[in-house]
Parts: C-alpha cells; structure tokens; sequence
C-alpha cells in the first residue's frame, strides 16, 4: 500500500513508491486479457470523476480503472454541474465528501487545484491534470510502458521534445525519469524551454536533429509532446511550419535514431505538426500502449490508495470467485 492517501505531483513520490505502483500495475495487466476483467478488490468503493477540463484518455481509463476493481464511480463535467452555476471548486468537493466519496480524481486547468482539495478533505485526491503544472498518472503510465518494453529505467537516454513550457507531462516525465535513474534531454525552441531548468538534472539541446545525432549516446526513447496552442498567451513560435520543420518527428528524422528507439506522446496528436502520421504509427510507436497500460497503472493506483492491507487476495479473484 502506499502510506499516503493522495497522489499529487511525482515530486512527492519516492523511488521505492513509484517501484510499487509499476510493480503492482504489472501484476494487474493480467485481470485486462480475462475474458471477466473484473476483480473485486475496491467492492463498495465510490470514485468521483471530476473533470474540468477535457480529456479521453485519463477520464476513460479512471473509470475503466474503477469498473475493473469493482468500485462505483461517478462522472462529473464542468458544464453539467453546479460549477456552470458558479460554485466554488472547494465547496463542491465539500458535497462529494458528505456523500461518502472515498476518491476524488481531479482535473482542472488551474495548477495547485488538486493540492487545494486534498488539503481541505478526508477525502483522497488523484491529480488528473493541473493546469501546465503536473500529470503525475501520465509520468506513471509512461515509466511502465518505457520499462516493459526495455526492461530497465536506468541509464536510459530520453529526449523530450517540443513545447516543455506548457506541458505537464514533460513536467512530470522529467521529475519520473529522474527519480528513477533515466538522462533526460529537453528539446524545443528557446522560447518553450523554462529557463534556469538545468539545475533540475536534465540537459537542454535547441537543435532536435543534434538531439538524434549523438554518436554512441543515441537516445533510447523519444517523448513528442503536443503543441498546446490553447495554453500560449503570446506568439511563442514564428508559424506551425517552421515548428513542425525544426521539431517535429518526421520518418526521416526517425531513421537517424537507433532502430530500436520508443517513439512516445502522451495524446492527444496533433498529426502533421509535432508527429507525422507515419511515424506515429510506425513500429517504434508504443504510443497505444501508453494508452492500454495507462488502465493498469490507474488500477494499480486506486487498489494502492483505496484498497487496504489484508485486501491481495482480491488482486487475483475473479468477480464473481
Ligand atoms: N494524455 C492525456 O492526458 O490525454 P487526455 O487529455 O485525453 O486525458
């Protein structure tokens, strides 16, 4: 179990905690090819889904997450709730609570939105996405598919490409990687890279195609982030086509890297600017497994925060054992 009953950032986790979720969601991609995918290690567990902002993937895997484990869950949007009428963030979570909630799983646009309720509730919280500060389920499922496929985190050389400013998943990756062992590189225009980073342990390239270049020290996976037009308040590129030109991850860019490089994006694509669809769907692509394994890892995350001690048994009976 994890001693905790929020995930908030991956800055909070230590390395042995990350080590369990990733071991645990493993364990658990076992219930997802039954013909039952259905355990019922979280019966008589509520999950709200709260989702400010949109999302496919990380609302859908939450919920499909919860259905496996066998807990209730709710879905609730923006537009559709009280929020639309102008209740506060807070006192909303507040009515969650006084209907027995046991998890909240929170989206938002703002940063510290999760952290505002975990601090204010009994209730535990999951950060689904806040605002350009953190997705630390994201890094999570991202860590699990990197090392399923190459069997280690450490030592592993990742580029991180694209617009690092808005993006918390690059966040998140990179605070994941480094915890667990990985060399991270940051590439992407000037203007999309933080500045003063460094000091955090990653290394900063501006020229994508000397990212790739690197003799011996070819990188090992790839993370394109998306271009996140929405979050720029002022004009941080010249234009799309000169973006795509300098960094976005053509095949003939892919040929340069090693053959058996992982070629990552956390979704949604925007083909054509950052990922030509070629390569995205290529065989270096593991981009659908993110999305597979991101089920796993969510599960694992739920039973670790929900589930209770004296509870394994249920991991591996079937629902109706
Ligand atoms: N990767 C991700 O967070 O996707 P969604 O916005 O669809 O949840």
């Amino acid at each position: 179990m994890l001693k905790r009953k929020d995930l908030l950032s991956i800055t909070e986790l230590a390395p042995d905690e990350i080590t369990t979720i990733l071991d645990t969601a493993e364990s658990l991609t076992q219930v997802m090819t039954r013909d039952i995918k259905k355990v019922p290690a979280l019966r008589g567990k509520t999950v709200i889904n709260l989702f400010v902002e949109p999302s496919t993937r990380t609302r859908t895997s939450f919920e499909l997450a919860a259905k496996r484990l066998s807990a209730d869950i709710v879905n609730i949007t923006s537009s559709a709730s009280s929020l639309a009428k102008g209740e506060g963030l807070l006192d909303m979570a507040k009515n969650l609570e006084a209907m027995r909630a046991d998890l909240i799983v929170l989206r938002h646009p703002a940063a510290g939105a999760p952290h505002l309720l975990a601090k204010a509730l009994r209730t535990g919280v999951i950060n689904a996405g806040d605002g350009a500060h953190e997705h630390p389920t994201q890094a999570l499922l991202d860590l699990f598919t990197i090392r399923e496929r190459k069997k280690t985190l450490s030592g592993l050389r990742v580029l991180l490409v694209g617009d690092i400013l808005h993006s918390r998943v690059a966040r998140s990756d990179m605070h994941a990687l480094r915890k667990m062992g990985a060399q991270v590189t940051l590439v992407g225009p000037a203007t999309m890279i933080p500045r003063g980073i460094e000091p955090w342990g990653v290394q900063v390239e501006y020229d994508f195609d000397k990212a790739l270049d690197r003799g011996e020290q070819k990188p090992d996976v790839i993370i394109m982030l998306r271009l996140q037009l929405e979050r720029q308040e002022k004009a941080f590129i010249p234009s799309i086509r000169e973006y795509s030109k300098l960094f976005g991850l053509t095949m003939a860019r892919l040929r340069r890297a090693a053959p058996d490089v992982l070629v990552m994006h956390p979704g949604p694509m925007n083909r054509g600017i950052e990922i030509s669809p070629d390569v995205a769907d290529s065989l270096s692509s593991v981009i659908l497994d993110q999305v597979t394994n991101g089920v796993a890892v969510r599960m694992a995350l739920l039973y670790l925060l929900m589930g209770g001690k004296g509870n394994e048994s249920s991991l591996s009976r079937r629902k109706d054992d």
